[in-house]
């Protein structure tokens, strides 16, 4: 099972805090961590822990921190020789901060990101050749989003978008996309209505789906998550796991990862949506987002358990 990723490659500077401080207030009592992340690179790593072969398609900067993320997924096993490097551009970096109850605010520095041009892409995929799905966040310029989607549309594979973070969707990139995985408060962004708080979710998958969107996943965090299909337009609600959140960083992109391996591999999308909620179960367990994503035998072990009890 081939999967190719395009995305970003960050470098997470992480505070954790009993409470994120209020704008203009400092707080003490942190405790610093640097992990490997970046939407991109967290989906890359989340599917290649859990048996797939992956292609990263991304760029870093000529630095320190360039170095340690391809280095790192690089050691996971994915083929890296798509990352680019910008001689002028820093890696992208994210200032995290999460609290005692797992919960989170994120700063970008896209750097580096910013500079993947669809030649690269294009460039890259035909080095690559025939692969099952691409994955891809939205945290590369929009015109790689859109190259990667019509090769791999081309070919028949798989096109798996995460539009995180949010933004306004073409209805012709819709067309060309199997499966849209946005969260619960991304969902109100990508129909252009800006309906940021409370969207009404039935409302806007009915909107997407009418654009010939195939198969849409809102993750719910805690909730689970709803699948609407895009044929029957019935929706279904695939329940949460209970687990102890220490951080929920990363835990979208693990799904994300999981999900397309799943798919991958043949499961259903019930079943494939399930193996996805276990994995990112266990990441929000941990802390950070490369550092949280779960083996497959860990995720067999935790399903496992779960039909025991
Ligand atoms: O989804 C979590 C990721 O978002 C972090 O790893 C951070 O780098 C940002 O891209």
């Amino acid at each position: 099972m081939i999967i190719v990723e395009v995305g970003s490659l960050n470098m997470d500077l992480v505070v954790q805090m009993p409470e994120i401080p209020k704008l203009g207030e400092t707080l003490l009592g942190g405790v610093f961590k640097m992990i490997p992340g970046g939407k991109g690179a967290n989906q890359a790593v989340s599917a290649a822990r859990l048996g797939a072969k992956v292609f990263m398609i991304g760029c870093v900067g000529i630095d320190t921190f360039g170095e340690k993320l391809i280095t790192g997924l690089s050691n996971e096993g994915i083929d890296i020789s798509n990352v680019f490097f910008h001689a002028e551009e820093s890696t992208g970096v994210a200032l995290i901060q999460v609290d005692s109850q797992g919960q989170n605010t994120i700063s970008v520095a896209s750097g580096a990101n910013l500079c993947l041009t669809s030649s690269d892409v294009e460039k890259a995929l035909k080095s690559i050749g025939n692969f099952d799905a691409l994955v891809m966040p939205l945290e590369t310029p929009m015109e790689t989003i859109w190259m990667a989607t019509k090769i791999a549309f081309h070919k028949g594979a798989k096109v798996i978008l995460n539009p995180a973070p949010a933004q306004t969707i073409d209805p012709a990139l819709l067309s060309m996309i199997d499966f849209l995985v946005p969260n619960e408060h991304e969902i109100g962004l990508l129909n252009g209505s800006a309906q940021k708080s409370d969207p009404d979710m039935f409302q806007q998958a009915e909107i997407l789906i009418s654009h010939g969107l195939k198969h849409l996943i809102v993750t719910l965090g805690s909730q689970g998550s709803v699948y609407f299909d895009g044929m029957t337009k019935e929706g279904v609600i695939f329940p949460p796991y209970k687990v102890n959140t220490i951080d929920t960083t990363g835990a979208g992109d693990c799904f994300i990862g999981a999900l397309a391996v799943g798919l991958c591999e043949g499961k259903t999308i019930a079943s494939a949506a399930g193996f996805a909620s276990a994995a990112s179960a266990i990441s929000v367990t941990r802390l950070g987002a490369q550092s949280s994503l779960p083996t497959r035998r860990e995720v067999e072990e935790f399903m496992d358990k779960i039909l025991l009890t």
